[in-house]
């Protein structure tokens, strides 16, 4: 196929670190969003709203960390702070002033905020949130969409790709899928008769249509 001939020739530099990926990671890549045909691009360097590959070609970023560098890549503030904290200490085992800060500025910017639990990723956030939700209610079921997208923890793999019947991966016990309800987005009747049920202990739903569209 022509467009991928000139792909590849344009991008030789990444399609070299795609065959050592290919043999280091499984898939070849570390985020399911990032699996392109015939391969991705590798990007070296970023700062402000552009970033490079490693074949030298420059992009409008429009990604931005996936939504979280909302200051663009490198602001000079950040960089200076991680610097400055990076030559104090990174892993230090223990309490820290700036969780505690951080923690209040969270509260203070999210109006509904009244205390922060920290996690380290999407995957760990959901899961959490399902699990103070069963805790709350003493309720099982999650009711979440089709198409959909919480991350790759046991609970949140059902329903994500057509076949929505089909999880998004093996390995996860037919006990914990049946505690996940999918109902059709914009089907407020499907969504009723779901609540209806009494055993839905959260909905949760991608407002933004990431991975739905
Ligand atoms: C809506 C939504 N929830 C959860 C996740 C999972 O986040 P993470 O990749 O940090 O585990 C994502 C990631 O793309 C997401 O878009």
């Amino acid at each position: 196929m022509k467009i991928h001939e000139e792909y590849r020739a344009k991008h030789a530099k990444s399609a070299a670190l795609w065959e050592r990926a290919r043999a280091a990671i499984p898939s070849g890549i570390t985020h399911d969003i990032r699996h392109l045909t015939p391969f991705p691009v590798y990007v070296e360097r970023a700062q402000g709203t552009h970033k490079w590959d490693v074949d030298g070609h420059e992009y409008v970023d429009y990604w931005m960390g996936h939504g979280a560098l909302f200051l663009g890549h490198c602001h000079p503030a950040v960089v200076k702070a991680v610097q400055e904290q990076m030559a104090r200490g990174t892993h230090l085992g223990a309490c820290h002033e700036l969780e505690v800060r951080w923690a209040e500025l969270v509260n203070k910017l999210i109006p509904c905020s009244e205390q922060v639990r920290f996690t380290m990723s999407g995957t760990e956030a959901t899961h959490l949130a399902m699990r103070v939700a069963r805790a709350y209610t003493g309720r099982t079921k999650i009711l979440k969409f089709a198409g959909h997208f919480h991350g790759w923890h046991d609970g949140a793999v059902a329903g994500v790709n057509p076949p929505y019947e089909v999880p998004m991966s093996a390995g996860v016990p037919g006990a914990t899928l049946d505690q996940v309800l999918i109902c059709p987005f914009n089907d407020i009747k499907a969504v009723e008769t779901a609540l209806g049920r009494g055993d839905v202990a959260a909905v949760i739903l991608e407002p933004a249509g990431g991975q739905a569209g």
